[in-house]
């Protein structure tokens, strides 16, 4: 196979993952995802986007989604997301994603997207049996298949959608020949985050401890984590205590430990093991604090980042939109077509 000139495209693995802008961010969020998103950005190429097309299935404000995207960019950016390593942009940025949807949604079976589960679990919980709502699945197929994406980290609640994409990717590929490389899923088997109450945390659960609250909001939420009663000279067993759990996340083994022992010395009651938790939390988001606000007071500067991603991502979108336009007859068939 004539592999062509030298295109963006070549011999590189190329991470995606989508971002929903659907407000304030938790320790679930960070130690679920974030964090791995971060890290991985050293690793390959990594692009990550607000899917702002996706939340207007469920967002219908649009000064809601504005703001939802505007705090997505300064969560991330503040978090560490490296805009000149990963390309970071605004999915609506890159529109070619709806026209590949379109030809996508033309090589998908009603049938696939009718056993979604995500799409009955939301109307089960009272949003709008849109078309849109119905159709999501091929707009995240076609997210990840417009940058040929090789690897896509993501939850258990998406593992579905990433099978419905690696079968709509072949699909394409039987039909009109090998454009797409199918993509592989990475299920990031984090620790389970406990929430305030215990179980795991999640919005939908009002359990939340979000990363940039602080001062007295973040210290009556954190005093605020349930836990049995037992009083302060009684010994208490770290490995069933969600306060212990989170301390975990943050801490180093030998903190840890001493606090295990702690707890199981009898003498220090839950208050003193929340404080130490709160300390954690504050010293090590401290830095994602400052420049959150910073970040925030510079708009210009965050506009910026988000287009000049879109410009990196767009240059890998119509290389894959030209392959696809020749590929199902809407265009001439390039005599030097890099297909992978
Ligand atoms: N559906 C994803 C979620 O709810 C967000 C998303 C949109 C996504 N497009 C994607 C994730 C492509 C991974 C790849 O979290």
């Amino acid at each position: 196979m004539d592999k062509g000139q030298q295109t963006p495209n070549d011999a590189q693995q190329r991470i995606l993952s989508g971002i929903q802008p659907s407000g304030k961010l938790h320790l679930g969020n960070y130690f679920g995802a974030i964090k791995q998103h971060i890290a991985l950005q050293r690793e390959a190429q990594c692009f990550y986007f607000i899917a702002d097309y996706h939340a207007l299935t469920t967002v219908r404000d649009p000064e809601a989604l504005r703001q939802n995207v505007r705090d997505a960019a300064l969560d991330y950016l503040a978090l560490g997301l490296d805009p000149d390593q990963a390309i970071f942009f605004r999915q609506s940025d890159v529109p070619e994603v709806t026209e590949l949807a379109w030809i996508l949604a033309t090589v998908t079976n009603m049938g696939l997207l009718e056993r979604a589960v995500s799409y009955k679990e939301k109307l089960d919980k009272g949003i709008e049996a849109s078309v849109g709502l119905f159709t999501y699945p091929i707009l995240m197929a076609a997210d990840i298949l417009i940058y040929r994406s090789h690897l896509v980290p993501v939850g258990k609640d998406q593992v579905q959608h990433l099978e419905m994409t690696q079968d709509i990717a072949g699909r394409f590929n039987r039909a009109y020949g090998e454009i797409f490389p199918i993509p592989n899923y990475r299920l990031d088997k984090e620790a389970k985050v406990l929430g305030t109450d215990g179980q795991k945390m999640s919005k939908s659960y009002g359990n939340t401890i979000e990363i940039f609250a602080e001062g007295k909001a973040l210290k009556k939420t954190v005093m605020g984590i349930v836990t049995d009663s037992k009083t302060v000279a009684e010994p208490k067993d770290p490995e069933t205590c969600n306060v212990f759990a989170l301390y975990s996340l943050f801490a180093t083994e030998e903190e840890k430990a001493a606090l295990a022992a702690r707890y199981r010395a009898g003498g220090m009651g839950y208050a003193e093991a929340k404080g130490a938790l709160l300390e954690k939390i504050n010293a090590h988001f401290a830095t994602a604090r400052d420049r959150r606000k910073a970040l925030a007071s510079d708009p210009a500067y965050v506009d910026g980042v988000l287009q000049k991603g879109s410009q990196r991502a767009r240059r890998y979108a119509e290389e894959t939109m030209a392959l696809v336009r020749a590929g199902v007859g809407l265009r001439e068939q390039q005599p030097s077509a890099n297909r992978r």
